[in-house]
């Protein structure tokens, strides 16, 4: 069974939280690492610690998963090879032939480049310069990286092969929606689309294959980089509602705004989500943090909840009350 978690707004709404969780709790054989590249930072906060993975498949703090990296992501082999040892997951670890390779010269002409560090203020990984090369046909793939060899896999073929034998697959996208190139507030967006179905064909699987499809939404939705984000809120807002954030990546302030229902039902369609987890519900509600049953919820929170169902129209099933793994309320028994 497969099971794609893709961010709903323009990201960092929370995917790394959410999948660490529902990797401890379903126990997956394989997470599959889908979206652009190392311009995403997810946060896992684990036993204490915290983690800031660039690449890394969130899962990985379940120590009996096989951690992928797929065909449509890009890979900077320092970033990678970083992680890999930092967090000690050489045994586990495959990274698909095909990744297209990030090198010193993309990054470069990111950073460099006042349109996309510029205008549209990227993360300056190199990400899109890589993506215009793949599209020319002249990026370099992971298979010509001699570092890289000891980790080099066909993803397609094992998580084709792994379903066949029944076993359980979870697909983690990167970004959002709203930072689709298709979907998006394009030209404000990252060099991919990065919704559902883009995170299967990332990693080799069809259409078909897709279980379920968990949307993650923020409570109050952020952005960093330029473009429009119709439900803004300005910072003195943010800062009285106590939820100022900065970048994983790249350090910057992330604007904040308000939950967008309409921006929400055309995600939800897009990505034919079949789910949502709801995180950041204690900028609701600060009383909620930490909570973990629905019951212990104040009526406020309850009703954002609420509020979401009736004008979305798909389940709420995880929420997600703080950054570690115990504030989480998980509803998927009761309304699946
Ligand atoms: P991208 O792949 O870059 O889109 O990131 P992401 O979706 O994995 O999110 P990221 O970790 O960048 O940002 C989410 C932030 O919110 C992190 O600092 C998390 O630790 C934090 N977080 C996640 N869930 C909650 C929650 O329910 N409440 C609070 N207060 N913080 C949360
Ligand atoms: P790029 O993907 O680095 O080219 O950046 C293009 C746009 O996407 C910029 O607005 C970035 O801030 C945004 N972006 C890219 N990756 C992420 C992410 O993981 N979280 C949030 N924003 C992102
Ligand atoms: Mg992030």
């Amino acid at each position: 069974m497969v099971t794609v978690i893709v961010g709903g707004q323009w990201g960092d709404e929370g995917k790394g939280k959410v999948v660490s969780y529902l990797c401890l709790k379903d126990r997956p054989d394989f997470v599959a690492r889908a979206g652009t590249g190392p311009n995403a930072g997810h946060t896992v906060e684990y036993e204490g610690k915290k983690y800031g993975l660039r690449l890394t498949p969130s899962g990985f703090i379940y120590q009996k998963a096989r951690l992928l990296i797929g065909a449509g992501v890009l890979v900077d082999p320092n970033v990678m090879l970083r992680e890999i040892e930092s967090l000690g997951i050489g045994k586990r670890t495959g990274i698909d032939e095909r990744c297209g390779i990030i090198e010193a010269e993309h990054i470069e002409r990111d950073k460099g480049s006042a349109f996309l560090a510029g205008k549209i203020g990227s993360t300056g990984t190199g990400c899109g310069p890589a993506n215009m090369d793949r599209a020319n046909r002249s990026l370099k793939q992971a298979r010509e990286v001699a570092d890289l060899r000891s980790y080099l896999t066909d993803v397609s073929r094992e998580l084709n092969e792994a379903l066949d034998m029944g076993k359980g697959v979870f697909v983690e996208g990167s970004q959002g929606f709203g930072l689709s190139v298709l979907y998006g507030t394009y030209p404000y967006v990252t060099s991919k689309d990065t919704t559902a179905s883009t995170a299967l064909a990332d990693v080799g699987l069809g259409p078909k294959k897709a279980g379920e499809v968990i949307l993650v939404f923020k409570s109050f939705p952020s952005r960093v980089g330029s473009g429009p984000f119709p439900t803004e809120m300005d910072q003195e807002e943010a800062e009285r509602l106590g939820i100022v954030e900065y970048g994983t990546v790249t350090g910057r302030r992330r604007r904040s705004g308000h939950f967008d229902f309409e921006m929400a039902r055309t995600s939800v369609a897009i990505n034919s989500a079949t789910q949502i987890a709801l995180t950041c519900l204690d900028y609701v509600d600060p009383g909620c943090r930490g909570v973990s049953s629905y019951d212990k919820l104040s009526q406020k929170a309850k009703a954002f909840v609420e509020e979401i169902e009736a004008r979305v129209r798909v389940p709420v099933t995880i929420i997600s009350t703080g950054p570690s793994m115990e504030e989480t309320i998980d509803l998927r028994g009761e309304k699946l």
